[in-house]
């Protein structure tokens, strides 16, 4: 497969430089004949077009004319009002990771906001500084200025990571551009894909990425990526021997960490979302499934405990995850389980 690919790009090549020598070969035709004299020399320097080669600014280095191309230089409004221009001001010589976002969503992007911002702390002073993060809004009428302000604010968003907004059609062009759009967006309530870009624009580099990965991982990824040697000793690694025995793997687990645990802890105090210890106690059975299943139906129809919460936690949404029976019922056997274990996690919880 990739011995193809790679055949393939050679044919390309080939067929790329004919079709530049027959494009040189016409400019030559149309180019007017010198005059006799300043032609002398200019034959022996090899004609005229290479006289203004010579006279001309030197070309772009490497590939800038090429990204420069690329990228549509439209303006985007940043999050703190202020107007700029998508490739002079945010991509031009950066590395950076870029991520589609829309404020009222309710679906997967609450859970990729909420994974991004473990991956910036995790990723702690380089953002902002080796690596810039911009989240564009799709819903740009409603996303105002103030709106994306107000979402960073609930979602502990730090700095060196921008919140943009513009014009509906420059923005669908950007998503396009940076293959954030796809022909499934129709067909997904969400809009979007969760996937970021992760590019070190200089290089020409780009490499796409679910945006809902474990976020350790996505956060070496990200430096390794991007900065290669330099992301040594940027994320904090802690010895082996500091390692906690990992802990079942089940499914319940295994859908906590990958689906909640950006917004929510067991018994390590309020997130995003609240702190689950005690949940599965505290609340009906039924009422439990039913909020983990559809929370956005359940707040919809005023229910009292859901209104209450929903007010406590600053207006960010529990997401509906889309989560089927089966996983709902996985998750709540995994809060009964762990506060069976409380009072052991309490116990070794100072660690
Ligand atoms: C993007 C953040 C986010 C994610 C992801 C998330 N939640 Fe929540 N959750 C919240 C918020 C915020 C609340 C508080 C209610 C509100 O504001 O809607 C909440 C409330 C809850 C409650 C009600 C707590 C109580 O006291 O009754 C439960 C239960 C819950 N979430 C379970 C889960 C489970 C299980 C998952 C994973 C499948 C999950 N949440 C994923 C943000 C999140």
């Amino acid at each position: 497969m990739m011995r193809l690919r790679a055949c393939t790009a050679r044919v390309v090549n080939a067929m790329r430089a004919i079709i530049w020598s027959f494009a040189a070969a016409s400019l030559a035709l149309l180019v007017p004949a010198p005059r006799i004299g300043i032609a002398h020399s200019d034959h022996q320097a090899g004609g005229p077009a290479a006289a203004e080669a010579r006279a001309a600014p030197p070309a772009p280095a490497g590939n800038e004319r090429w990204r420069a191309r690329y990228f549509p230089n439209v303006p985007l409004v940043t999050h703190a009002g202020k107007t700029v221009r998508l490739y002079d001001d945010l991509l031009k010589g950066r590395r950076v990771v870029i991520n589609l976002v829309y404020t009222q969503c309710q679906d997967l992007c609450p859970l990729e906001t909420a994974r991004l911002v473990q991956v910036q702390r995790l990723l702690g002073e380089g953002v902002g500084k080796d690596i810039h993060f911009y989240s564009i809004s799709i819903d740009p009428e409603r996303d105002t200025p103030a709106v994306l302000k107000a979402y960073m604010e609930k979602y502990g968003v730090g700095p060196g990571w921008t919140f943009l907004t513009g014009k509906k059609a420059d923005i669908a062009l950007i998503a396009k551009k940076f293959g954030l759009s796809s022909i499934t967006d129709a067909a997904d309530r969400d809009g979007h894909l969760p996937s970021l870009m992760v590019g070190n624009e200089p290089a020409g580099l780009w490499m796409r990425n679910s945006a809902v990965d474990n976020p350790r991982f996505l956060a070496t990824k990200i430096s390794t990526f991007l900065l290669g040697r330099e992301a040594e000793g940027l994320l904090s690694s802690e010895s082996y021997a500091q390692a906690r025995p990992i802990e079942g793997l089940e499914a319940g687990s295994y859908l906590f960490r990958t689906r909640c645990a950006a917004c929510h802890t067991i018994g390590g105090g309020d997130g995003i979302g609240p702190d689950l210890a005690g949940v599965a106690s505290a609340r009906d059975r039924a009422w439990l499934a039913r909020y983990i299943r559809t929370p956005d139906k359940v707040l919809a129809g005023k229910d009292p405990i859901a209104t209450a919460l929903f007010a406590r936690y600053k207006g960010v949404r529990m997401p509906n995850l889309r989560l089927g029976d089966g996983d709902v019922e996985l998750l709540i056997r995994y809060l009964e389980a762990q506060a069976r274990h409380e009072p052991q996690r309490k116990a070794s919880a100072g660690r």
